[in-house]
């Protein structure tokens, strides 16, 4: 399904399967209407019931600011109508107190500072071992040889899983992952992880381990320990909102380097422009390009009255681009003067693992530029497929076929 309008007697359509980009439509909203009475998905195979009667979306930085810090007008609770029926009552959905005790307890955990340790002990060794795999081969498609596969082993060792459940733990995150497309196997996938889950916590119980799901079952505020529902919730969600946005925005940016020959030379030769870098390519190519919100009073954003009960979409991948923020925001530039974008939300529900998600996309580059050398894409990988970021709501790169020499 296509939505076209016109700029300047030129059309400007927007594909919502995502199979072309959306940035030329996005660029025409924040110029014509970036509070915008309409949608941006398709609700054609979703039951009248469910649909939105009254739906708005925001595509400029500052709207999207405004509602993401404003969280009693812009509440995100009918995420429990929505992900809540796969994955429970989670952060996500939660405001208030219950949101404040609730990511107090989990976010030690996920600290820049409590991550350290991770590095030198986890995230280094299992991307060093990704690469090394694939070294001497030459050539790889790296969404499959790297991308989705080195957060996926990471978050397993942080969670403490045996090493032994990789393959499970991979084929239940992959379906959980895919229940846009595919709901019977991320429903049946969403029913295994919870007794999976459980049974981890159980043996933490009877004897605690130094692992994040240990941290979460030892976690205490003022004598409250969370229970085995929430623990399971939270570890749920992790999958989607850590591994999936980990290997989709680490796609992008290696697509973005590789599409870039000569930034990907710089970066290579400057490791120093790696943190800046993987901040530019998560403003150019947002991973996950809107959220939602709910209004629960009528309120004024843009110089548009929008009532209570609307649906608002913020569009963070359209905000990412706002040429009143950024510099040719349509650049990938990754020298450009930093500036904070807005790919982890902001406000109360701000990415509790965006520390995390750096941390672990800086090591993947060092170990990937510290064993191959010359990389490159390959455009034309023998099968009439071309590689690119595909996607609305989720973009990533449909592969990326490179060829390389190992370094001596
Ligand atoms: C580049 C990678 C990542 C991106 C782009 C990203 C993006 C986001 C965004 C946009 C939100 C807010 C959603 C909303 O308000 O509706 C969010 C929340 C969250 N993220 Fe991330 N995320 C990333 C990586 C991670 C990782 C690695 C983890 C943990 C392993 C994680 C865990 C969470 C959690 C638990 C929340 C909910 C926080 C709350 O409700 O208070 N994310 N993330």
């Amino acid at each position: 399904m296509t939505l076209s309008t016109e700029s300047d007697g030129h059309p400007v359509a927007l594909d919502l399967t995502g199979e072309t980009s959306p940035y030329p439509f996005f660029e025409y909203m924040r110029r014509t209407d970036p509070v915008w009475h309409g949608s941006l998905s398709d609700h054609s195979q979703m039951p009248e019931e469910l649909r939105p009667n009254d739906e708005w979306v925001l595509f400029g930085y500052d709207g999207v600011f405004q509602a993401f810090r404003d969280d009693r007008i812009f509440t995100s609770a009918e995420y429990d109508k929505s992900i809540g029926l796969v994955m429970g009552h989670t952060i996500l959905a939660m405001g208030g107190k219950e949101h404040h005790d609730h990511r107090n307890l989990v976010a030690k955990a996920f600290r820049a500072t409590a991550l350290e340790r991770w590095e030198p002990s986890v995230i280094g060794p299992v991307c060093d071992e990704l690469v090394d795999e694939i070294k001497n081969d030459g050539h790889a498609d790296l969404v499959k040889a790297v991308t989705f596969e080195f957060p996926t082993r990471i978050i397993s060792v942080l969670l403490g899983l045996p090493a032994e459940d990789l393959e499970l733990f991979r084929r239940l995150s992959l379906d959980l992952i895919s229940i846009p497309s595919d709901i019977v196997a991320g429903l049946n996938a969403a029913a295994e992880l919870q007794g999976y889950f459980l049974n981890q916590v159980e043996q933490r119980r009877r004897k605690l381990t130094d692992d994040i799901i240990g941290d979460l079952v030892a976690a205490e505020i003022d004598g409250e320990k969370l229970t085995d529902e929430a623990i399971i919730a939270f570890l749920r969600l992790l999958l989607p909102a850590g591994l999936e946005t980990t290997y989709r925005s680490s796609g992008n940016l290696l697509y973005s380097l590789l599409t870039h020959p000569e930034q990907l030379a710089m970066v290579y030769q400057d490791r120093s422009l790696i943190p800046g870098a993987i901040e530019e390519g998560l403003r150019f190519e947002t991973p996950l390009t809107m959220v939602m919100r709910t209004t629960t009073q009528e309120v004024e954003i843009g110089g548009k009255t929008i009532p209570a009960g609307a649906q608002i979409d913020m569009c963070m991948g359209s905000a990412n681009r706002d040429e009143s923020r950024w510099t040719d925001a349509n650049t990938f530039d990754v020298r450009r003067p930093r500036q904070a974008h807005i790919a982890f939300a902001g406000g109360i529900h701000m990415c509790l693992g965006m520390h995390l998600a750096r941390m672990e996309t800086r090591v993947m580059l060092n170990s990937l530029f510290d064993r191959v050398t010359d990389l490159a894409f390959v455009p034309d990988d023998g099968t009439g497929e071309e590689s690119r970021i595909v996607g609305l709501t989720f973009r990533s790169p449909n592969k990326l076929p490179v060829r390389f020499s190992p370094v001596a």
